[in-house]
């Protein structure tokens, strides 16, 4: 039997990714809360915000007030997604501590999401990575489609390496490998975080699964036989891509901490609070949480 980490950490991307999808405006107050919730459950790493198009992502539109209003405790880090330039200037002066760049491996999704090729994408990258290295910020690159692409089709390990090499080249920190549409199965996750693996040391590759079908925390598991300790999650299992139709929410934290929970992998949350956190943001969206942990504690509760 393989042995697996000891400690995971996560990064609740629920704030980014999780509310980015919503139709109806989320008051910025909900936000911060939000944030403050998931910090008083454990979470070390959050993401917050994204500095892109009000165009493009209007629920991120309120990034600046959002950054200038959460609660900031010493020993969380603050994230936020920059895909050029003018959103990095705009995120220096809110201090986020890491910024976030995101490609695809698929060339149809680059375009539909960022609006240019993966090469051009790169190119708008470079001067954003030397930037926020000049001011001591770390980067963390996103990897779409690592697994399936909505408009392609199948996507192979070798197109995840290529673009792994080129995010390498120009000096982002971190990779994380996103299954953006769900359709991953552990081998062939695997395949993907291998050629991560190759280019990156383990404590800077990251696995960021939805859950459209239902194998998000399978492909998980598999990534931890690999050693791969970090993964982002989303309380309440909120989210979606704007860009890629019909994907549903990542995987949910109350989930992946009931899991890592049972395997005796410690990840310093507390799952009860991360559950409140859930409830809230559901609320506050007027649905339940999509989590399965989280609705079976909370009628557990109710009962
Ligand atoms: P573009 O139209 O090609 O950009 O969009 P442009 O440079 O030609 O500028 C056009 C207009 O956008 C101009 O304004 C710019 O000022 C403005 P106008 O003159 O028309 O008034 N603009 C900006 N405004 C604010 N912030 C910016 C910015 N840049 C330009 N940073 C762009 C290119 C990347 C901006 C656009 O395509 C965009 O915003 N896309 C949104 C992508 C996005 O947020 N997707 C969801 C997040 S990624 C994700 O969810 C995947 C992930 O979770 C991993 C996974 O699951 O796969 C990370
Ligand atoms: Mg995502």
């Amino acid at each position: 039997m393989s042995t697996l980490p000891t400690h995971v950490t996560l990064v609740d991307v629920g704030p980014r990714d999780g509310l980015q999808n919503e139709k109806e405006p989320v008051a910025t107050e909900h936000k911060a809360r939000l944030v403050t919730m998931l910090q008083d459950a454990g979470l070390k790493e959050i993401e917050v915000t994204s500095f892109v198009s009000p165009k493009w992502v209007p629920q991120m539109a309120d990034n600046t007030a959002v950054m200038a209003v959460i609660e900031r405790r010493p020993g969380v880090r603050y994230s936020v997604l920059t895909p050029n330039m003018k959103g990095l200037e705009a995120a220096l002066p809110t201090h986020p501590d890491e910024i976030v760049v995101f490609a695809a491996a698929s060339e149809a999704f680059s375009q539909k999401n960022i609006n240019c090729s993966i090469a051009e994408s790169i190119e708008r990258f470079a001067p954003v990575v030397a930037a926020a290295h000049e001011a001591g910020i770390k980067v963390r690159g996103a990897l779409s489609c690592a697994v399936g692409c909505p408009y392609q089709g199948e996507v192979s390990a070798d197109e995840v390496e290529r673009v792994v090499q080129l995010m390498k080249s120009i000096g982002v920190d971190h990779m994380g490998i996103a299954d953006t549409i769900g359709v991953g199965t552990p081998r062939k996750v695997q395949a993907a975080m291998e050629r991560a693996l190759k280019h990156y040391p383990l404590v800077e590759v990251s696995g960021h699964f939805h859950d459209t079908y239902g194998q998000a925390l399978t492909n998980i598991y598999a990534c931890l036989e690999m050693g791969v300790h970090t993964f982002d999650a989303s309380v309440a299992g909120l989210g979606g891509c704007p860009y890629a139709k019909g994907a549903t929410g990542n995987v949910a934290t109350e989930d992946v901490v009931f899991m890592l929970n049972g395997l005796g992998i410690a990840t310093g949350i507390d799952i009860d609070r991360l559950v409140d956190a859930g409830a809230y943001i559901s609320g506050v969206l007027g649905r339940a949480p999509v989590s399965r942990v989280g609705r079976a504690l909370l009628a557990k509760r109710a009962g």
